[in-house]
């Protein structure tokens, strides 16, 4: 209890400097909260800006995924060289020791599977105060922008999410599908990033295209890049360096991780190009090292 007599007199005001700037190392996130900053700064490495998370939420729509068969077996190998786990609640709950005191990107919208061949049709699944429970660093919402009849209700869904986020002081990440009638070009993502931040996702993740440098740079928020289908591992280091070197504040890969030929080198592999500058060569070679 503080006393009320008997106190040091206080003194040391350190008049003659000036209050510390308190600029925030996540792009765009400067004039957060308290609460929004702790998290994201769970996310992204106050040293190289940077995170890298490991998806594995695609059970919910795809099932028991190849490499993804016993989340128990798997995530407990890779664990220790990732950021961020992102993932399903009932992945986390009954495959994922929680004592890892990993951040936890946690999927919150669902509603279709592959058996009915289009995966466009997504509702909020997760309660906000699930979310707590689970300690969730931020939540993620699958977006479809031009989509013909999807556009609208995934919009919906994400600022639903960024409503409820908002009163906790937990962050969004929205996700930019690709529809399957549609081009994965330049302009579109330059859309699709630019409408999810406006709409008040905290972080983004989108796949790479060419001119990648203008999409991260007309997105206010940091910009993960999603891994997408397995590619020979030399390709995928590829695809990780050119998004860091074109702006993205860091990777969101699955099936180019828990896919490799040995996972484990490749999580390594891929983290050294996101937190400590090695070229894709180099990470190539760091993992060929591992493996021989
Ligand atoms: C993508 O929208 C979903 O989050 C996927 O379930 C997952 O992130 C895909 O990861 P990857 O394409 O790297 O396997």
């Amino acid at each position: 209890m503080a006393d009320a007599t008997g106190n040091k007199i206080a003194k040391n005001y350190y008049l003659d400097t000036p209050a510390q700037k308190t600029g925030f190392h996540v792009k765009g996130m400067n004039h957060a909260d308290w609460g929004m900053k702790d998290r994201l700064s769970r996310i992204f490495s106050k040293t190289s800006g940077n995170t890298l998370m490991l998806a594995f939420d695609h059970g919910y729509l795809m099932g028991s995924t190849a490499g993804l068969e016993r989340l128990d077996i798997v995530i407990p190998q890779l664990a220790n060289d990732i950021d961020v786990f992102m993932a399903t609640r009932g992945a986390l709950r009954t495959c994922v020791p929680p004592d890892y005191n990993k951040a936890v990107a946690l999927r919150v919208s669902a509603g279709s599977t592959v058996a009915v061949d289009d995966v466009t049709h997504e509702f909020l699944g997760v309660d906000i105060n699930d979310a707590l429970r689970l300690n969730a660093s931020c939540i993620a919402v699958q977006t479809f922008v031009g989509v013909q009849g999807e556009e609208k209700k995934s919009l919906k869904n994400l600022s639903g999410a960024v409503n409820m986020g908002s009163k906790y002081s937990i962050p969004v990440l929205g996700v930019v599908a690709v529809g399957k009638s549609m081009q994965r070009d330049t302009k579109f993502f330059l859309l699709a990033t630019r409408v999810l931040a406006e709409l008040g996702a905290s972080v983004v993740k989108t796949y790479y295209c060419e001119d990648f440098e203008k999409v991260t740079a007309a997105c206010p928020v940091p910009i993960v890049v999603a891994g997408g289908k397995k590619l020979p591992e030399n390709e995928a280091l590829t695809l990780a360096y050119k998004a860091i070197s074109e702006g993205a504040n860091g990777v969101d890969m699955g099936r180019n991780i828990f896919q490799a030929e040995n996972p484990a080198a490749m999580a390594k592999a891929v983290r050294k190009i996101v937190h400590e500058n090695y070229t894709d060569a180099t990470a190539y070679e760091f993992y060929k090292d591992i493996i021989k």
